[in-house]
């Protein structure tokens, strides 16, 4: 039987993209924050993000000025990852690599209680991979959110054949304490949502390759017909097409199956660094309003 724990402060290791929109909503949540990054400007970049965030919200009529101090009040950082130790869970949002996530959660192993839980925010690597290298694989849980994670109301709550089901219950309840719907998955690569939504990113670009339609039709298609926010390909500019690259070679790696393998173009695309908005250019050019597509991709 685990050790119930009431979870009221939370550590987020890494405030990139991911981790200050999982920092911002867990302070929205009522969570004591503790955000750790490896140096002050990465750190100092990572909260202005926030900040700048709850600013949009306050001029967009969303938030007030009062509940922007109050979440900006909830949130602390740091660059020691031994303050990890505070945290009754901490979410480890690291680049994706799982050489650097295992040196993070070594140190986290130390740092930390016994109780604590370690969650990570992958979205391909195995969370029962990284749990075997801890010395507490029974309270450790995938924990994935999606970009925007402010805006987007999706959590995938991962568990391993490890994962003790206390709590795993414990952290679905807390993925829904943030006003998130957990959607239950277990550790299969790419979980749920990736599973799906990778072989339909790179068959939009096996579409484009073979000359279906123009990167305007194809998005425009996939928008106006199912109705989805954005078409595919400004989809995967959104995510990032070298993040898109890496996932589809993971999941080709597990499975060996086509649908997940990168097509050509997305390949050329990573080695030339048109990484989509990131980097300004990918399938569209972002240097002007409203973005144009990149002629002479194909
Ligand atoms: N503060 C408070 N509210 C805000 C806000 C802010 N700073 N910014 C926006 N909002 C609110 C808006 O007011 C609006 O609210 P309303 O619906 O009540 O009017 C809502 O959020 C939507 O904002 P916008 O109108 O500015 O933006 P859009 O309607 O253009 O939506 C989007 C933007 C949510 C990004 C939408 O385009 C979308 O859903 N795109 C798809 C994103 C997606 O698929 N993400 C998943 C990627 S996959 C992933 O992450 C997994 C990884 O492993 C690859």
């Amino acid at each position: 039987m685990s050790t119930p724990l009431k979870v009221s402060r939370v550590g987020v290791v890494g405030c990139g993209l991911m981790g200050s929109g999982i920092a911002q909503v867990c302070a929205e949540a009522g969570y004591q924050v503790l955000v750790r990054e490896v140096d002050e400007g990465f750190l100092k970049k990572g909260l202005g993000n926030i900040e700048r965030f709850l600013a949009k919200g306050v001029e967009k009529g969303k938030v007030t000025p009062e509940r922007k101090a109050e979440v900006l009040g909830r949130l602390k950082g740091t660059t020691d990852l031994g303050r990890m130790g505070e945290c009754d869970l901490v979410v480890e949002v690291v680049t994706e690599s799982l050489d650097v996530k295992r040196q993070v959660f070594q140190a986290l192993d130390a740092a930390c209680r016994p109780e604590t839980i370690f969650a990570s925010n992958t979205s391909s690597l195995s969370i029962t991979e990284m749990a075997a290298t801890t010395k507490r694989p029974s309270r450790f849980v995938g924990l994935h959110f999606f970009n925007p994670v402010p805006l987007m109301k999706l959590v995938e709550v991962v568990r391993s054949p490890l994962t003790d089901p206390a709590v795993y219950e414990e952290v679905a309840a807390f993925a829904a304490s943030l006003g998130k719907t957990p959607v239950r998955a277990s550790d299969k690569t790419g979980f749920v949502v990736n599973r799906l939504l990778v072989p339909y990113l790179l068959d939009a670009i096996r579409a484009l390759e073979e000359g279906a339609g123009s990167i305007v039709d194809i998005d425009e298609g996939m928008r106006l017909g199912c109705g989805h926010p954005m078409g595919p390909l400004t989809l995967l500019d959104f995510v990032g097409l070298d993040t898109t690259y890496s996932i589809a070679n993971i999941m080709f790696d597990e499975f060996r199956e086509k649908r997940f393998a990168p097509p050509p173009l997305l390949k050329r695309m990573v080695q030339a660094g048109l990484y989509g908005r990131k980097t300004g250019r990918g399938f569209y050019d972002y240097s002007q309003e409203p973005p144009r597509p990149v002629a002479g991709l194909v």
